[in-house]
C-alpha cells in the first residue's frame, strides 16, 4: 500500500470526502420534506436506469451517526455534504421547515464533535418541485428564492459553518437537466437552456451575499471543469475545442472570477442579464471549488451544437467508461492559473474519484486517487494555490441517471440491508491520513 500520497502537501491542506443529499439521504417524505425535481424525475418510467430512485438511497437520514463514525475512523479533516432545499423549504419559498433544518443542525454538531469541518453545498440539483412548476432555473425569480433559502440556512448554521458552497456544477445541471434532458427536470431545450446558466449564477451571487451579510464565513461555487483538447490540428477542430471550453468551463468561471461572460456567449444572454447582475455574481468568491473527473477531446460537428466529444484512447477507463488522466488535473489547475492570474482565488478540489465494480478490492480506486493527489501536489509546486481535496465519494450512492449501477464509494453499500463496508481504498486513505 502506498501511503506517501499525502506527504509533501502544505500544512493545513484539507482532505475530505464528499456526498450529496438526494444521492444518500433517502427519507424523502419525512419531517416535512417536500418533493424535489429528482423525486419526480426518478419516478418517471424510463428516466433512471433500472427504475432506481432516491427514495431510500443509503438511508443516511436515519444512519447519519454511523456515517459520522465512518468519517471519524477514516480521519478526514472535512466533510462536504449538501443541504436539500426541499427539506428546508418544502415549497421552495417562505418560512423554514423546522424538521428539515434540525437534521442539518444535528449533522453539523456531530461533525464538529468529531473534529470534522462541515462544508455544506446549498444546491446539489434537488430543486423543490414547486419551483420547477414555476419554470425552475429558467425563471429569474428562482435566483431570488435561492438567496432567501441561503439566508435561512446561514441563520441557523452560520455560527458553526464557516465555509460554504452555493451551487454544485451549474454546467451539468444546465446541460443534462435543461439542454439534453438526461437529468431532472428532463427538459430538452438545447441552446435555449442558456438562461439557466445566468439564473444559477445570479442565485450564486445572491446566496453568497446573504451568507456574507450574516458574517457566516467564506463562500465559493463548485464548477465542473475539464481541460479540453481538439481531436486534430484542423482549424475546425481547434475552433470546436475553443467553443466547448467556453460552454463548459468559461461560461461559469469567467463570471465569478472576472464578472464577464465569454464574448460569443454574451450575445446569447442579451436581454437575460440585467444591470448589476454581473457585479453581484463577481462580488463574493473567497475560493473556487473544482470538480474534476476527466479531460475532454472534441471535434467539429454539424448539428444543434458545433462540437462533439470523441473518446480518449490509450488510457484506462472507469466502470463508467470515463478516461483516467491524472495529468489532466494538473493541466486544468495550471491552466486556470495561466488564464485568470491574480483573479484566481484559492482552489478546493471538491470532487474527484471513480466508479468501480461492486467488490471491496479496489486497487483501481487507490491508483486513481493516488495519481490525482500527485497531480494536485505538482500543481501546488508549480504555484497554484490549492487548499484542499475531497474524494467523491464517502460511500456508494444514487448516481443520478445511472441509478445504483455506478459505485464511487470508499465505503461499499449493500442497498438492500444498507450495510456499510469499508473498501481497501478506505483503509488506504486512512493510513495515508495517519501518516501525514
Ligand atoms: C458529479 C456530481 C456528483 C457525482 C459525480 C460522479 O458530476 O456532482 O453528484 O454524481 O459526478
Amino acid at each position: 500500500m502506498s501511503v506517501g500520497s499525502l506527504s509533501g502537501f502544505p500544512d493545513g491542506f484539507v482532505v475530505g470526502v464528499s456526498t450529496a443529499s438526494y444521492q444518500i439521504e433517502g427519507a424523502v417524505r419525512e419531517d416535512g420534506r417536500g418533493p424535489s425535481i429528482w423525486d419526480t424525475f426518478a419516478h418517471t418510467p424510463g428516466r433512471v436506469l433500472n427504475g432506481d430512485t432516491g427514495d431510500d438511497a443509503c438511508d443516511h437520514y436515519h444512519r447519519y451517526a454511523d456515517d459520522l463514525g465512518l468519517m471519524a475512523e477514516l480521519g478526514v479533516d472535512a466533510y462536504r455534504f449538501s443541504i436539500a432545499w426541499p427539506r428546508v423549504q418544502p415549497e421552495g419559498s417562505g418560512e423554514p421547515n423546522p424538521g428539515g433544518l434540525d437534521f442539518y443542525d444535528r449533522l453539523v454538531d456531530g461533525l464538529i464533535e468529531r473534529g470534522i469541518t462541515p462544508l455544506p453545498t446549498l444546491f446539489h440539483w434537488d430543486l423543490p418541485q414547486a419551483l420547477e412548476d414555476q419554470g425552475g432555473w429558467l425563471n429569474r425569480e428562482t435566483a431570488f428564492r435561492f438567496g432567501e433559502y441561503a439566508a435561512l440556512v446561514a441563520d441557523r448554521l452560520g455560527d458553526r459553518v464557516r465555509r460554504w458552497i452555493t451551487l454544485n456544477e451549474p454546467i451539468v445541471h444546465m446541460a443534462q437537466g435543461y439542454a439534453f434532458g438526461t437529468h431532472a427536470p428532463g427538459r430538452q431545450l438545447m441552446l435555449d437552456a442558456l438562461p439557466v446558466a445566468h439564473h444559477q449564477l445570479l442565485g450564486h451571487g445572491l446566496a453568497a451575499r446573504a451568507i456574507k451579510d450574516r458574517g457566516a464565513g467564506e463562500v465559493m461555487i463548485t464548477n465542473n471543469c475539464t481541460p479540453v483538447e481538439a481531436a486534430s490540428s484542423s482549424e475546425e477542430d481547434q475552433i470546436a475545442a475553443v467553443v466547448y471550453d467556453a460552454f463548459h468551463n468559461r461560461l461559469f468561471n469567467d463570471p465569478v472570477l472576472k464578472g464577464t461572460y465569454p464574448e460569443f456567449l454574451a450575445a446569447g444572454l442579451e436581454g437575460i442579464v440585467q444591470a448589476d447582475d454581473m457585479t453581484i455574481i463577481r462580488a463574493n468568491n473567497d475560493a473556487l471549488g473544482i470538480n474534476y473527473y476527466n479531460p475532454t477531446r472534441v471535434r467539429a460537428a454539424e448539428g444543434d451544437l458545433p462540437f462533439e466529444t470523441v473518446p480518449i484512447e490509450g488510457v484506462p477507463t472507469t466502470a463508467f467508461g470515463w478516461p483516467v488522466v491524472p495529468d489532466g488535473l494538473h493541466a486544468l489547475l495550471t491552466g486556470l492559473k495561466a488564464t485568470y492570474g491574480d483573479d484566481l482565488p484559492p482552489i478546493y478540489i471538491t470532487e474527484n474519484g471513480c466508479s468501480t465494480a461492486e467488490g471491496l478490492d479496489d486497487q483501481f480506486r487507490i491508483d486513481y486517487l493516488d495519481g490525482h493527489l500527485a497531480a494536485v501536489r505538482r500543481a501546488i509546486t508549480d504555484g497554484v494555490d490549492v487548499r484542499g481535496y475531497f474524494v467523491w465519494s464517502l460511500m456508494d450512492n444514487f448516481e443520478w441517471a445511472e441509478g445504483y449501477s455506478q459505485r464511487f464509494g470508499l465505503v461499499h453499500i449493500d442497498f438492500k440491508t444498507f450495510a456499510r463496508t469499508p473498501r481497501d481504498s478506505y483503509r488506504w486513505l486512512q493510513s495515508a491520513l495517519r501518516d501525514r
